[in-house]
Order: C-alpha cells, then structure tokens, then sequence
C-alpha cells in the first residue's frame, strides 16, 4: 500500500457500482496542489480542489475537502462513512 499489487484479484473483489449522481458546484479553480495525506487507521485525507470521476466518466463530487475510503467497507464508495472504526481497520 498505497499502490496495487493486485491482491484485488486474489481476494476476488467486485465493485459495488456506481455512487449516485448529486450536483456539484463547479470549483473556483480546477488546478493548484492536491495535498493527499492517509489519516491514522483511516481514509485518505484529500485538500485541494479535487473532482471525483467514477470509472465510466460522471463527476460525483467537486471538492476542496474530501475523504476517501481505503478500509473497504464503506457502504458509501468512494468516501468514507467512518466504517473503518466498526471493523477495526489497520493501516
Ligand atoms: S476508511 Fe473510513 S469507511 Fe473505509
């Protein structure tokens, strides 16, 4: 971690679909630093102006804040839904 060694494959992993769409506003500046920081035993910590695109191309999110799931169990992929507490995730 953070990269993929595609344990993915071996643990047969399915992606649960696609979040649903909301509105999001467009962001004052789309470029700038993207500060990506892994919180202790939690998700991913994003600062900066970020969009989140799901695999087939909608934007889910526009942001300057966000947090990102890397336990796995979030009901509410791609962000975190403080699950990682519930199972005892371990960085
Ligand atoms: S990191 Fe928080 S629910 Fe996965």
């Amino acid at each position: 971690k953070p990269f993929c060694d595609n344990s993915h494959i071996k643990a047969g992993f399915t992606a649960t679909g696609e979040p649903p769409l909301k509105e999001a506003q467009v962001l004052e500046a789309r470029d700038g630093p993207l500060n990506v920081t892994p919180t202790a035993n939690g998700p991913l910590k994003l600062e900066g102006n970020a969009e989140i695109v799901t695999g087939t191309g909608h934007t889910v999110a526009r942001t300057t804040k966000v947090f990102l799931c890397r336990c796995g169990h979030s009901a509410n992929k791609p962000f975190c839904d403080g699950s990682h507490k519930r199972v005892g995730f371990v960085a």
